[in-house]
C-alpha cells in the first residue's frame, strides 16, 4: 500500500475506471469486491466507494533499494548549487518589514476585477494556443510606450520581452551572453538572487564596490577591465540606496562601449521616486545598445503577480526569444491580456501614483520611528526612491543576530553584511516599508528597538560588581 489515496478519497465508479482504462467492467467490479473484501475500501453498492479509514498500516509496503538511492540522487554540478540555494530557501511570512510586501488598495482591486472579467467576456480564442515567446503584442506596445515616458527607455515594442519577472530576465541573460569563468562585475555590495544566479551558472563575480554615488566605476576598471558584463542597480543601489550620479552612469557606458561588454540594468523600485525628477535610465543614455535593461511587476504592482520585462538591443531579441521559448515557451496568454488591459486602460500609471503617495508617507513614518526609537543606535539612509530603505549600525553590532532576534519578534528585516564580498562589510538591516499602514509600522519600529537592544544587551560583557 502506497497511501497515494488518502482516508476517505473517494473512487472512480467502476463504470468510469473500466472505461478509462480499457478493461471490462466485471474484471474491475471484482478488483474493487477483493479491496472490499480486504478492508482497503467501504461502501456500497450505489452510494459510491471510498478509502478506508483504517486500512492497515503493516500492509505499507518498504521503499525499493532503487527507490532508496534515488533519496540521495547524484546531482549535476549546477544541480548541487540549486540544491545548497533550497536549503537555505525561505519564504518571509507578510510581516513588517518584509520586502516583498507591497500595498493594493481597493481602486486597484477593482480595476483589476473588472478588466479580469472584461478579458475574460472577451476571451479570444486565440489565446488558447501556444503564444510569442517575447509576449503578446498588445503587452509589449504597453510596456514600450511607459517605459519611454516613465524611464527615458530608448525601445521598439519589438525588443521588449515579456517575462516572468527580474530573475527571469536575469537568468536567461546569462544563459545567453555568458559562459563558465567569465568576469561579471558586481556591487559590492549586491542583490544576493543576482550574485547566487550567476555564481550558480559558472560567472567568474568580481565584486565593485560601491559608494554614494553608486558603483565605482574605476575600481572595477582596475578589477577587471575586459569583464564580459556587469549587473547594475543605478536607480537605487541594493542595499545601500545610493542612487548612481550620472558622471558614473557615463563612466559605466563609456567604459562598456570600450571593452564590448554589457550592462544589465535592473531597474526594479525606480517608480518610486519621493524627490525631485528621476535620473534617465542608464538604457536611455546609452547610444552603443550595451544595455539590456531589466523592469518588474513586483514592486509597481506586486510580487506575486510574476510579471516582468526586458528591454534588449534589436542584435539580442531573437537569442532571447530562443532562450525563453526552451525554458518556458511563453508567459500566460491570460495574464498577459489582464496585465495589457490595466495598463491601456491607464490603471498602473494611477496606482503607481497613488502607492507613491502612500509609500511617502510610510517612509516618512519608519524614518521619524526609527530616529525617535533607535536614534542613538542607527544611522538611516532616507531613500529617495524605492521602497525599502538601509540603516547602519553606528557601533559594532551583530546585525545577523539582530535579524534572528527580530524574526523571532514577528518582524522581518534583512541584515546588510552578509550582502558583502570583499568590500569591508557594515553592519545594518535593511527595511521594507511598502506593505503596512503607518501605524503597524511605527510598533513594529518599537519592537525592533527592543530585539536591537536585547542582542546588545546580551553581547555586552557582564558588570564587575564593586
Ligand atoms: C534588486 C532587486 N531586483 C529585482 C527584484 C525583483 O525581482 P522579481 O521581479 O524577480 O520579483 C528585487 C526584489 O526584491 C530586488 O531587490
Amino acid at each position: 500500500m502506497t497511501r497515494r489515496l488518502a482516508a476517505g478519497c473517494r473512487l472512480p465508479s467502476t463504470r468510469q475506471l473500466a472505461t478509462r482504462i480499457g478493461v471490462s467492467r466485471t474484471s474491475v467490479l471484482s478488483a474493487y469486491e477483493q479491496l472490499l473484501a480486504e478492508g482497503y475500501v467501504t461502501g456500497q453498492a450505489g452510494s459510491g466507494t471510498f478509502v478506508a479509514e483504517d486500512a492497515a498500516p503493516s500492509m505499507q509496503l518498504a521503499p525499493t533499494a532503487q527507490a532508496a538511492a534515488r533519496a540521495n540522487p547524484a546531482l549535476s554540478r549546477i544541480g548541487q548549487r540549486y540544491a545548497r540555494f533550497a536549503s537555505g530557501l525561505e519564504l518571509p511570512p507578510n510581516l513588517p518589514f518584509a520586502a516583498g510586501c507591497c500595498s493594493i488598495d481597493a481602486q486597484s482591486i477593482e480595476a483589476l476585477r473588472r478588466t479580469g472579467m472584461e478579458v475574460m467576456q472577451n476571451f479570444d480564442p486565440a489565446a488558447l494556443h501556444y503564444g510569442d515567446p517575447s509576449g503578446q503584442s498588445a503587452l509589449r506596445d504597453e510596456v514600450a510606450k511607459y517605459l519611454r515616458v516613465a524611464r527615458a527607455v530608448r525601445c521598439e515594442p519589438e525588443q521588449v520581452l515579456i517575462l516572468s519577472g527580474a530573475q527571469q530576465a536575469i537568468d536567461l541573460t546569462i544563459r545567453v551572453l555568458l559562459d563558465p569563468g567569465d568576469a561579471v562585475w558586481i556591487e559590492d555590495p549586491g542583490y544576493l538572487p543576482t550574485r547566487e544566479a550567476l555564481s550558480t551558472l559558472g560567472a567568474r563575480l568580481v565584486p565593485v564596490p560601491v559608494d554614494r554615488d553608486g558603483l565605482d566605476v574605476e575600481a572595477g576598471r582596475r578589477a577587471a577591465p575586459g569583464a564580459r558584463a556587469v549587473y547594475i542597480t543605478p536607480s537605487h543601489q541594493y542595499p545601500t540606496g545610493a542612487v548612481m550620479s550620472i558622471q558614473r552612469r557615463l563612466e559605466l557606458l563609456d567604459w562598456a562601449n570600450a571593452a564590448g561588454a554589457w550592462i544589465v540594468e535592473d531597474d526594479y523600485d525606480s517608480e518610486f521616486r519621493y524627490v525631485g525628477r528621476p535620473l534617465a535610465s542608464l538604457q536611455g543614455l546609452d547610444r552603443g545598445e550595451t544595455v539590456i535593461y531589466v523592469g518588474t511587476l513586483s514592486k509597481m504592482l506586486f510580487p506575486g503577480a510574476r510579471l516582468g520585462f526586458a528591454v534588449v538591443p534589436p542584435s539580442l531579441v531573437d537569442v532571447f526569444r530562443g532562450a525563453r521559448f526552451l525554458t518556458d515557451r511563453h508567459p500566460s496568454t491570460l495574464q498577459q491580456a489582464v496585465v495589457s488591459g490595466f495598463m491601456r486602460r491607464g490603471f498602473l500609471t494611477s496606482h503607481v501614483q497613488r502607492m507613491r503617495q502612500r509609500y511617502r508617507l510610510a517612509r516618512n513614518a519608519v524614518v521619524e520611528a526609527i530616529e525617535r526609537q533607535m536614534g542613538d543606535l542607527v544611522e538611516v539612509e532616507v531613500p529617495e526612491v524605492g521602497i525599502q530603505l538601509t540603516m547602519h549600525f553606528r557601533g559594532a553590532v551583530d546585525d545577523v543576530a539582530v535579524a534572528a532576534e527580530a524574526a523571532r519578534r514577528g518582524l522581518v528585516v534583512k541584515a546588510v553584511s552578509p550582502h558583502y564580498i570583499a568590500a569591508p562589510p557594515r553592519s545594518g538591516l535593511v527595511l521594507g516599508f511598502s506593505g503596512f499602514d503607518e501605524h503597524r509600522l511605527r510598533t513594529a519600529v518599537a519592537e525592533l528597538a527592543r530585539a536591537t537592544r536585547a542582542v546588545i544587551a546580551r553581547a555586552a560583557p557582564p558588570q564587575l560588581s564593586a
